[in-house]
């Protein structure tokens, strides 16, 4: 089964995570699609606007640990590196529809969304310190000007997961609705603002963002950097035999 849906309606290309079982945990494979299909929609003249999306129980439970082991990120043309750099700039409006979990990049990724809306069952987290590694996506450098340092250091420094009340007051999401419609609500969303002209939306968000995207680009590539290497430590070794085996890590 095809775990990354795409499907084109109205100028909206909307993106469906697709691996439910696994919850929606990130492969290779599946970012490698998400961002091929991020780079044909910058110069596609019929898509105007792009959703992410998931589940109505799920949105993602962040890389998927297995084939992470198997095939780590090696440099920044892997999979994953060119999808955190694809949504970084990718120039025309980038919304999401998030219900349940969003774990690790699950909620990292939401840091580069113009507009986010939620299920009031979702819950965020970064927990890269519970598994001895670093945030990616920029994460350390836009959760402290979103949130403010004191609350970015509870969720990366703590690894403290955050719910809806929270994420909507330092403005991370825009909206909270009833789960069952979510996606509903986004799609509508973004069949609106894809009736808009193109030029506006594209010069109005490269306005918005002018000035922030090399520091972005800059921190994700040192996160990158850091992030590789501690896959291979002891911690992250640890953290990720445990999530296999069903068990409470054990850091010395
Ligand atoms: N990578 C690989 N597989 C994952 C996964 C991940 N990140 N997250 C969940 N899965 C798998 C589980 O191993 C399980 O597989 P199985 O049915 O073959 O045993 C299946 O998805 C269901 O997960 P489960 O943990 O039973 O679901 P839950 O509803 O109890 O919990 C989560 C959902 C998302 C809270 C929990 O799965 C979780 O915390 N996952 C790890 C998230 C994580 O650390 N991500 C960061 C990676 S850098």
């Amino acid at each position: 089964m095809t775990s990354v849906l795409h499907n084109q309606e109205h100028g909206v290309l909307t993106l469906t995570l697709n691996r439910v079982d696994k919850k929606n945990a990130l492969t290779a494979d599946m970012y490698a699609s998400l961002a091929d299909h991020l780079t044909q929609a910058q110069t596609a003249d019929d898509v105007r606007v792009v959703l992410l999306q998931g589940h109505e129980t799920v949105f993602s439970a962040g890389n998927d640990i297995a084939d992470f082991l198997q095939q780590p990120p090696a440099d920044t043309n892997s999979p994953v590196s060119r999808f955190l750099r694809g949504i970084a700039v990718f120039p025309k409006p980038l919304l999401a529809s998030v219900c349940g979990p969003a774990v690790g990049v699950g909620t990292t990724m939401l840091f580069h969304c113009d507009l986010v809306y939620a299920g009031d069952n979702a819950a965020f987290s970064m927990p890269f310190v519970n598994l001895g590694l670093c945030p990616e996506a920029a994460s350390s450098l836009l959760a402290v000007q979103l949130m403010g340092y004191q609350r970015a250091a509870e969720a990366l420094l703590m690894g403290e997961p955050f719910m809806v009340e929270s994420a909507l007051e330092f403005g991370l999401i825009s909206r909270v609705l009833p789960p069952a419609e979510v996606n509903a609500y986004a799609q509508r969303q973004a069949q609106k603002m894809a009736a808009k002209p193109l030029a506006s939306l594209i010069e109005t968000k490269r306005l918005m963002k002018q000035g922030k995207t090399p520091a972005v680009l800059a921190q994700m590539d040192e996160e990158s950097a850091v992030f590789a290497r501690m896959l291979k430590e002891p911690a992250a070794v640890e953290a990720f035999s445990a999530f296999m085996e069903k068990r409470k890590p054990v850091f010395n």
